[in-house]
């Protein structure tokens, strides 16, 4: 991919890859890597610090959910991994992964003044294009410890409309391509940091309920028609009733019938 036309002189982004530190906590920046989620699960399985960031400048082997390819090409985007060890049980990872998906959004919001609605559970859309994506995974359970948890967050910031493959060209965007305006990586990249750890925070003080409140807002599919790939490969039509008390997405099919969405493909039908 070309590289993004908008890419400009970045201090806080180039400080970022310099300095190797972002205020108190160990930024590891590496300028190519297979998937930066893989870098920081291992960093966090031989127990580095919460909070310690994980970032590339392109990535050869960028995963997204669902076992997808997301492009990572250099200049273009973020490609980073925070670690975090919350005090919360494994299954709150859903609650996690929403929580992310605001911070981001936020941090979208107030650096860029752009306003991304989320599809659940945490694709970043800008007028119905993907512009970013978010991958939480969890790094296996041990009794008595806590909870090790890497936020993958993946963000298309200057990549040119053109420069997207023509397979991905009505449905992706970046922040540049949506605005006209080409924005700081490195401010983007503290914005989120603090606002995922934020919203994180707020989950570990039982604020879920608020965090959804908020979650809800940004609901890109919420009383749209939509298809759910089932993870069977069974396709459910119905209506997006949005995510319940545990993150759980609901949609009503159109025999009634109500299905919990853990995991799959929504696909939204276009009226
Ligand atoms: C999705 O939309 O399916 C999630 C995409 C997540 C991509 C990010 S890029 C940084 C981190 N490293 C990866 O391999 N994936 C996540």
């Amino acid at each position: 991919m070309e590289r993004a036309a908008a890419e400009g002189f970045d201090p806080l982004w180039q400080g970022l890859r310099d300095r190797g530190r972002l205020g108190g906590r160990q930024v590891h920046f590496l300028a190519e890597t297979d998937s930066t989620n893989d870098v920081a699960l291992a960093l966090g399985r031989a127990g580095t610090r919460a909070g310690s960031l994980v970032v590339a400048e392109s990535q050869n082997c960028g995963r997204g959910r669902l076992g997808r390819v997301w492009l990572s090409p250099s200049g273009c985007g973020i490609y980073c991994s925070l670690v975090l060890r919350p005090r919360l049980a494994p299954g709150d990872l859903a609650k996690i992964t929403l929580a992310a998906g605001l911070g981001v959004a936020k941090a979208v919001e107030a650096v860029a003044s752009l306003y991304p609605a989320i599809k659940w559970p945490n694709d970043l859309l800008l007028d119905g294009r993907k512009c970013g994506g978010i991958l939480t995974e969890g790094g296996g359970f041990v009794f008595g410890q806590p909870l090790l948890v890497v936020v993958g967050i993946g963000l298309n910031v200057l990549t040119p409309q053109a420069a997207f493959p023509e397979e991905l060209r009505q449905r992706a965007t970046s922040l540049y391509a949506h605005s006209g305006r080409p924005v700081s990586r490195g401010s983007l990249l503290v914005a989120m940091v603090e606002a995922v750890e934020g919203e994180v925070q707020r989950l570990e003080r039982g604020g879920f309920a608020a965090v959804l409140a908020q979650w809800r807002q940004r609901d890109a599919v919420f009383g749209k028609r939509l298809a759910w790939l089932t993870p069977e490969g069974g396709v459910v039509e119905g209506v997006a009733l949005g995510p319940d008390d545990e993150g759980i997405l609901h949609i009503r099919d159109d025999g009634g019938r109500v299905h919990e969405v853990l995991s799959g493909d929504l696909t939204l039908h276009q009226k």
